[in-house]
């Protein structure tokens, strides 16, 4: 794999949603996939990386030598997995669609039906991504944001207060982008706000222009 634009280096990436347990059976979720997170894994280590994958609870799998996967199911449990293997790593990259929230507590018996109306308490969960940002050394650290309004204006001021090196910014605006779908729709924004917009495109496309993105970078 010498010669490979990206062999030796180490590659975090994060993937998928985050279960946030209510009861022993029940959980706070959302309808990511996984999907980019794991084309972008892929992408990387056809490229010649290392690649660490730390995802939630998904569907997909991955069968590549030079992929660890990582299964986690909360936020608090990808969080532990992300600064395990942080110091190690060339770049980072957090796809995952982590829960904000999370039960305050985890009741220890599955909750009983009731007349009344119920209220789950919710506390915020770990930023996963800013705590990569507050202890970042040499790693080049990309985020998502999905925005639905001053699109723009709020991934930058996400890359400068998360302290990131590039963002992808996916519109929900566009026809085929974001979750769920095979397609995706982003700009590619880095912290000098160089500002790159592509096409409609399948996600292993976007991932090819992701990696594109971060390469020239790196070796800038
Ligand atoms: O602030 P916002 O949630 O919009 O930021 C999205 C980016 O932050 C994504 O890269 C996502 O993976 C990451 N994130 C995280 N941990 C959280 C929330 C978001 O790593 N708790």
């Amino acid at each position: 794999s010498k010669g490979l634009p990206l062999s030796g280096k180490q590659v975090l990436i994060t993937a998928g949603p985050t279960h946030e347990a209510i009861d022993p059976v029940r959980f706070l979720g959302n309808r990511s996939t996984g999907t980019m997170g794991f084309e972008l894994a892929k992408k990387a280590a056809d490229l010649g990386a290392n690649v660490i994958l730390v995802s939630g609870p998904t569907h997909l799998n991955v069968n590549h030598n030079n992929i660890q996967l990582i299964r986690v199911a909360s936020a608090q449990n990808m969080y532990e997995a992300c600064h395990e293997h942080y110091g190690d790593v060339d770049i980072a990259i957090c796809a995952a669609a982590v829960a904000d929230y999370r039960p305050k507590s985890i009741a220890s018996e599955k909750l009983k039906k009731k007349d009344d109306d119920l209220n789950i308490e919710l506390e915020r969960t770990p930023d996963i991504l800013m705590s990569l940002g507050e202890v970042k050394t040499t790693q080049f650290l990309v985020g998502f944001a999905l925005e639905t309004q001053n699109e723009l204006e709020n991934a930058k001021n996400k890359l400068k207060r998360k302290n990131l090196d590039g963002i992808v910014l996916n519109s929900l605006k566009d026809d085929g982008a974001g979750f769920g779908g095979h397609t995706n729709k982003i700009t590619f924004i880095d912290k000098n706000s160089g500002i790159k917009t592509f096409d409609l495109k399948t996600k292993p496309e976007v991932a090819s222009d992701i990696w594109e993105e971060i390469i020239s970078r790196i070796h800038a």
